[in-house]
């Protein structure tokens, strides 16, 4: 399997925008969290969350293509891994109206759109500060439909039903997880 040193070169090679980046960064890292709670394979799992998005600079106009690209180039890497190149794969499945198969899978779409209410979540308090931050005030913030307008809830409350994980349960796995990396995401 490819190495996360690998991944990281790959993902800054193919993408300039730094607030991509650090999405990509939130989502490995709740990924890994997340491979802990169900003792699945936490480099893998993180891997997939860091790529999830990296081909986007080259696809945003073709939304069919997105994570296809980037399961290619990592492919053109030399892996072999299926799970970890159809995890990558299924995040751009929602665009060919197909769903998540796998524990990892569900994963990775459910915590994709949490990342983003917790960054908008922590720009709103005056030290714009994940440390700051609490598990009630995302959870307050979650039916404010005003708020994060794009943020897509309903993606996020999917990891009840395809996770077991109650939905306060799953912001504080994320939440935890990227306040450990807060400096490396700017909060
Ligand atoms: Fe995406
Ligand atoms: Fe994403």
């Amino acid at each position: 399997m490819i190495t996360r040193d690998q991944a990281w070169k790959l993902l800054t090679e193919k993408m300039q925008n730094q607030n991509l980046r650090r999405h990509c960064l939130s989502v490995e890292a709740v990924m890994r969290a997340l491979a802990k709670h169900f003792g699945g394979d936490e480099e893998k799992w993180g891997i997939v969350g860091l790529l999830h998005d990296g081909d986007y600079e080259f696809t945003k106009t073709d939304p069919g293509s997105h994570a296809k690209l980037m399961a290619n180039w990592v492919r053109e890497l030399g892996e072999t891994d299926a799970e970890l190149l159809e995890g990558i794969e299924s995040h751009g499945w929602f665009h060919q109206g197909k769903q998540a198969q796998t524990q990892m899978q569900w994963a990775l779409f459910c915590c994709d759109e949490l990342t983003g209410l917790i960054v908008a979540s922590a720009l709103v308090l005056p030290s714009k500060r994940l440390s700051d931050l609490s598990i009630s005030s995302v959870l307050k913030k979650f039916p404010q439909k005003s708020f994060a307008a794009g943020v897509k809830r309903e993606d996020i409350a999917m990891c009840e039903e395809k996770l077991s994980i109650k939905l306060e349960d799953f912001v504080r796995i994320a939440l935890v997880a990227m306040q450990s990396i807060a400096p490396e995401i700017g909060l």
